[in-house]
């Protein structure tokens, strides 16, 4: 099954070469329902608030016309509920080119205060959307939660559902928001089936998405809060590392048509703002937020620059369980790439934030592991582990710079995890890192057991799925860990597991 509503450049052409009539039909759509069904079956979204606005989106695809001509779009954004007070609104152009997808930018906003969205095209109106304002002046709070790692088949997207019940001011997306590969039928996994093996080409990718984005807990959470995405692995290929693929042999420029398209596809799905157009196989996500003088927010990419990840495994791959080899801390050798890690210390030397959270996609402590089969101790060097370099470069960073509360966010590993970011015996940095929406967490017995090796480990565990709460003031920062009770239940309930204490100026995590 493809996507419907794929790209096709040359009968768009056609069809916009048609005239006058044809062009009048694309400008005014409004009046009444144009009876191709419901084109926003893929719900809403926002993300990247500013001061005076936030980004919108939404993406057509009518059920019963696949899409090829450019549509008509009018937004609107109002300062209640119910859309009866439009403050703004505008119409922009929807076409083939990104799946017809739709990013606004919207500005003229006032600080600090929610307002509502809603799209309108080919007669239909989309779902109304909760956005926010970034503030100028101190916030009060600042109430956050972050996610990560859904596949769609080992279950369904509760904690999609329970985080957007909390009402947040802000959700961060820290990567493997879809995932490109699948599990065989026979392998017992599967609690509802990806609609295509494996994505690969710019029509798998869309189809991911197209297909995650229509989950009604997901697009509950995008509905009710701006969120802020950046990616780990899975939007691509597992494991992959800038041009290189997982797997051995495959040639870096046949791999990076395969990261131009899911790139692509990642932009047409999320409210990015246009910075982050990709162009070809190049795409800009690390960016920075502010929330008034109460938080400055670092967004980094962890895959997009680095470095192979070092010391070749035996069957020729990259990536994976290590003893040591002369590579791993080796400094010529980099995680975030030369320009994102200068960003990075750049903004973190610059800031006057109370908090600076570096929202990132992966475990960043390090972790003295047993290969499960082996039990050798050793790394794991996909992670922040095969670029020791780069942390210890960036934690001195982080000691030096005077930036205060640094707080790293962060997934991939599908467990819960509190640590102590160190540079030699002085703790710089809170670490808090979540559980998988559905996948598969690591055994538990096997990393309890390493834990002993690892003292700056606070809190581990990976029997739960779920997702972060936090909430941030002046004085402190509050973490909660919520667990779902079994992710394969769509009707799935939540409590929390841990909750977390981080005191202003302080870092370092207490039990609380
Ligand atoms: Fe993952």
């Amino acid at each position: 099954m493809t996507d419907p509503s794929r790209i096709d450049l040359p009968r768009r052409r056609l069809i916009t070469a048609v005239g006058a009539g044809m062009a009048l039909s694309i400008l005014s759509p409004f009046a009444r329902s144009s009876g191709v069904g419901q084109p926003f079956a893929l719900g809403v979204a926002s993300g990247d608030p500013l001061p005076d606005g936030f980004v919108i989106w939404t993406r057509l695809v009518p059920e019963n016309q696949p899409l090829s001509k450019p549509v008509a779009v009018r937004w609107s954004v109002a300062s209640d509920a119910a859309m009866t007070r439009i403050v703004r609104s505008g119409q922009v152009q929807a076409d083939a080119r990104l799946a017809h997808s739709v990013h606004v930018e919207v500005t003229g906003l006032q600080a600090a205060r929610p307002y509502w969205y809603r799209f309108e095209a080919l007669g239909e109106q989309s779902a109304i959307g909760r956005a926010i304002t970034a503030p100028v002046q101190m916030a009060a709070a600042l109430n956050m939660g972050f996610v990560s790692c859904s596949h769609w088949e080992r279950g369904y997207f509760s904690a999609y559902r329970h985080l957007a019940a909390e009402n947040p001011d802000l959700v961060f997306f820290l990567g493997d928001y879809i995932y490109e590969n699948s599990y065989p039928a026979s392998s017992g996994k599967v609690v509802r089936a990806h609609a295509i093996p494996e994505a690969r080409d710019l029509d798998g990718y869309r189809n991911r998405y197209t297909q995650y984005k229509r989950d009604p807990d997901l697009q509950a959470l995008h509905a009710a809060a701006p969120c802020v995405v950046t990616w780990d692995d899975h939007e691509v290929q597992n494991d992959y590392a800038n041009r290189w693929s997982q797997d051995a042999g495959v040639d870096p420029a046949a791999f990076l048509k395969r990261r131009a398209a899911a790139y692509q596809a990642f932009y047409e799905h999320m409210p990015l703002r246009r910075s982050s157009l990709p162009h070809g196989p190049d795409m800009r996500v690390y960016r920075r937020l502010e929330w008034g003088p109460l938080a400055r927010i670092h967004v980094l990419d962890g895959r997009q620059y680095r470095t192979e990840q070092p010391c070749v495994l035996p069957d020729g791959r990259h990536g994976g369980h290590v003893a040591t080899c002369a590579a791993l801390s080796d400094p010529q050798r980099t995680m975030l790439g030369w320009e994102q890690e200068k960003w990075l210390h750049d903004g973190l030397r610059q800031s006057r934030a109370g908090w600076n959270i570096v929202a990132q996609d992966l475990l960043m402590a390090p972790l003295d592991q047993q290969d499960p089969h082996t039990h050798e101790w050793g790394h794991w060097t996909d992670g922040w582990d095969g670029y020791e370099a780069t942390r210890d470069r960036v934690l001195a960073n982080v000691q030096q710079s005077g930036a205060r509360n640094p707080v790293f966010f962060g997934g991939d590993i599908h467990s819960f995890w509190t640590t102590d970011l160190k540079v030699g015996a002085e703790v710089v940095a809170t670490e808090f890192v979540g559980t998988s929406v559905t996948s598969d967490g690591p055994p538990y017995e096997a990393f309890k057991a390493v834990l002993p090796r690892n003292p700056h480990v606070r809190f581990f565990d990976s029997r739960q799925r779920g997702y972060v709460s936090v909430s941030v003031d002046a004085r402190r920062m509050e973490t909660r860990f919520q667990a779902l009770s079994d992710c394969r239940d769509p009707a799935a309930t939540v409590s929390t597991l841990k909750r977390f204490v981080v005191e202003d100026g302080r870092p370092g995590a207490q039990e609380g």
